[in-house]
């Protein structure tokens, strides 16, 4: 056990003092959960393997799923990865930074255990000053996944980090609940036209307005849960409690919620709704715990706040979750992906 410790930081003006202790930290090979634009990451010294080892214990994290690598300055990316399509310098211009990450050629002074023995590196600069300055402060690359444990929906506030990882890590700088709350998109510049690998916070619309062509991930059974990046065939984003997803037309959606919420509550299950503003009255007297994600019309909303709702549930004690669909357009094709791996298959069609 380590004895983690816990640092409030103004996330516009950070104390340089507290991103300091925290840098050396990093050089002294130890790890430091800070705040993205995204998501919390868990960040290590991404060129020592030593360290990076570290975080694949604190997360219990399968070997084989590799890391990504937080840079302080575009120009870091030619310290880490090679061929490079001038694609990249477009991409960089557009959404750096930002949460989109690169996947490009790894060069060989990145250990193996940071790409899991891929030739091929994910690279991404945050739009976070806590976590740039940090990066920056510590003279090297931070690798960091995510800081919640392997599985688990992401944290996007300091008391989730501190929920998963307590004893594992040595530091939590606490920059409040992070803008984005879906984590970056994953793009493969190594196939051309470029491919999603993971769905994110930067859309395929966004995407292709750059680009022109971009493939969407490779879908398995015709989903869209992205099989494509090493970590998608993981479990990932679940709950101790079994969620059940519902898609369909928003009424028929609403309607098969009323009859499955009544169906547990009459075998003394307490039943957790998750909605949107425009239904959330439709299941008054329904449901034991009732969470709108906020408005339907907006996307950004939804996805800031979907894993502290997911969250949110687990510390209610509700037997079952039924979370109503999302369009899947635009930022909704990020959610929806996360929605589908939280139900882990449990999934209604209305
Ligand atoms: O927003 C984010 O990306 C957050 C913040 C902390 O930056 N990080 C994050 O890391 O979500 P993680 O490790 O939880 O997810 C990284 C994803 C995994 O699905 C992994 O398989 C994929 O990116 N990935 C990383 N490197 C890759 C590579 N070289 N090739 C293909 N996929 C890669
Ligand atoms: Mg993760």
């Amino acid at each position: 056990m380590k004895e983690t410790k816990t640092v409030k930081v103004d996330p516009n003006s950070p104390d340089i003092r507290d991103i300091e202790r925290a840098a050396s930290i990093i050089k002294e090979g130890g790890l430091v959960a800070f705040p993205t634009e995204t998501v919390y990451g868990l960040g290590a010294d991404g060129l020592r393997a030593d360290s990076v080892e570290k975080i694949f214990q604190a997360k219990g994290r399968p070997q084989d799923n590799p890391l990504i690598l937080h840079v302080a300055s575009p120009d870091d990316v030619f310290r880490v990865a090679k061929e490079i399509p001038t694609t990249v310098d477009e991409l960089i211009q557009v959404f750096w930074p930002g949460p989109l990450t690169l996947v490009l050629p790894k060069q060989p002074n990145v250990p193996d255990i940071v790409s899991a023995g891929l030739s091929t590196i994910g690279v991404r600069m945050p739009d976070n000053t806590i976590a740039l300055t940090l990066i920056a402060r510590s003279g090297t690359l931070l690798a960091a996944p995510s800081a919640n444990l392997s599985g688990r929906p992401s944290p996007t506030q300091a008391d989730h980090v501190a929920a998963d990882m307590w004893g594992k890590v040595d530091l939590i700088l606490d920059g409040g609940p992070t803008r984005l709350g879906v984590e970056s998109t994953v793009l493969d510049m190594t196939e051309n036209p470029p491919r999603i690998l993971r769905p994110g916070s930067v859309t395929l619309e966004e995407l292709k307005d750059v680009l022109g062509q971009v493939n969407g991930p490779i879908s398995r059974n015709g989903s869209s849960l992205g099989m494509a990046a090493p970590g998608m065939k993981y479990s990932h984003y679940a709950l101790d409690i079994p969620l059940f997803l519902v898609q369909g037309e928003p009424m028929a959606i609403v309607r098969r919620i009323q009859e499955e919420a009544e169906k547990y509550r009459m075998s003394g299950k307490n039943v957790g709704i998750m909605t949107y503003d425009e239904s959330k009255d439709l299941y008054l007297g329904c449901g034991d715990v009732i969470r709108s994600l906020g408005s339907r019309y907006d996307p950004a909303q939804v996805a800031s706040g979907l894993y502290r709702t997911l969250r949110h549930f687990e510390t209610c004690k509700v037997h079952v979750v039924l979370a109503e669909g999302f369009s899947e357009t635009g930022l909704g094709f990020a959610v929806v992906n996360r929605l589908k791996q939280a139900a882990r298959g449990r999934i209604i069609y209305a």
